[in-house]
């Protein structure tokens, strides 16, 4: 039988566990018989030819490093059909016959193109920003989180020696469940994120008052990117309440470090299902996490699918905060 021949590679925004994902997706193809190859920059590494044989070693002391040793690339000229078949013709010459795509949800649009070119595609979902609908879980959210926890636990110290206000703006696009869960882990006293209508005086200034009653003298604001503006807040807060205020955006530190164990687990998992699916000669699927379980779902249903923000947790936080 003649040896079948795959690619991986990451696209979108880096996550923490990309490279423990790039890891099980090789050592699982070589192991199954494939020859596998490490695709460059993305999309991009298709389109310029740049792309390497893996072996077992080349995998070595990647799986608690931070970004992906593939590099990844935001490909605008991917998204042209002609583009996507010059990529396909590329996987043609070279043997190849799947393709493990890591990234988001805009890199599973690229994965569908492909396919649809000829070529079996696997979204495998990458993004610290955990807004992949079809998914309860996205490699690097874990990670970015904790990263996120000790860092407003650091800004924290100096708000209390200060009783200051502080507002810290994370990551996460137009999802809010990085300030979510961050908030509730750091205590804030509100959470503001783009899924639930807020009111600044309902749900800041007066949460705010209310501690101020029992005896708070710093506070903690967590903002998603989502709704932005940390700098104003913090300008009103201080003109309104007379507390001063200092506002901070977390930015790209939330991207980087060492991957969890729960990142570099589900990476692993995520990466192996992906192999086994195109082992079986399936493309045009999505790994996802449901119900607690990895498992796969067609691309064109995950991509249709509508994300559901947890209101009950956002409820716990704010019955908690006070
Ligand atoms: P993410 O994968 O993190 O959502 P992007 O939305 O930036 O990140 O998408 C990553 C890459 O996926 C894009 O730069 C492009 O190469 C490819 N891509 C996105 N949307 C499409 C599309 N509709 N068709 C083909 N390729 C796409
Ligand atoms: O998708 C990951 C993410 O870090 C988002 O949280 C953020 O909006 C965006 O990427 C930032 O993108 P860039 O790397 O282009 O600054």
């Amino acid at each position: 039988m003649e040896q079948k021949t795959i690619a991986v590679l990451t696209s979108g925004g880096d996550a923490p566990g990309m490279n423990a994902a790039v890891r099980a997706v090789v050592r699982s193809g070589i192991n199954r018989g494939m020859r596998v190859f490490g695709v460059y920059r993305g999309y991009n590494g298709l389109l310029n030819g740049d792309i390497q044989e893996m072996n077992l070693r080349s995998v070595s002391e990647i799986i608690g490093n931070g970004g992906t040793m593939l590099y990844t690339a935001r490909s605008e000229e991917f998204k042209k059909k002609e583009a996507q078949e010059r990529a396909a013709e590329f996987c043609r010459s070279q043997g190849i016959s799947g393709v493990v795509v890591i990234g988001g949800d805009g890199s599973f649009r690229g994965a569908r193109a492909l396919t649809n070119a000829g070529i079996n595609c696997i979204g495998v979902p990458g993004t610290i920003d955990n807004d992949i609908a079809c998914s309860e879980y996205t490699v690097g959210f874990d990670t970015a989180m904790n990263t996120a926890i000790q860092m407003v636990d650091r800004i924290r110290d100096t708000a209390q020696s200060h009783d200051r206000c502080s507002i810290v703006e994370v990551m996460g696009r137009r999802c809010g469940d990085i300030a979510l869960q961050t908030g509730i882990a750091t205590g804030a006293t509100a959470i503001l994120v783009p899924e639930v209508e807020y009111n600044i005086e309902r749900d800041v200034i007066s949460r705010i008052i209310n501690t101020q009653k029992t005896g708070k003298k710093h506070f903690v604001i967590v903002v998603a990117e989502g709704v932005g503006g940390v700098e104003d807040l913090a300008k009103y807060i201080e003109h309104r309440l007379g507390i001063e205020a200092r506002a901070t955006v977390l930015g790209h530190v939330q991207r980087g470090g060492s991957p969890t164990l729960r990142d570099r687990v589900v990476a692993s998992q995520m990466g192996y299902e992906a192999v086994s699916l195109l082992d079986r000669g399936i493309g045009n699927r999505v790994v996802v996490m449901r119900d607690g379980k990895i498992t796969n779902l067609d691309i064109n249903e995950a991509l249709d699918m509508e994300r559901v923000f947890d209101k009950h947790l956002y409820k716990i936080a704010m019955s908690i905060s006070i």
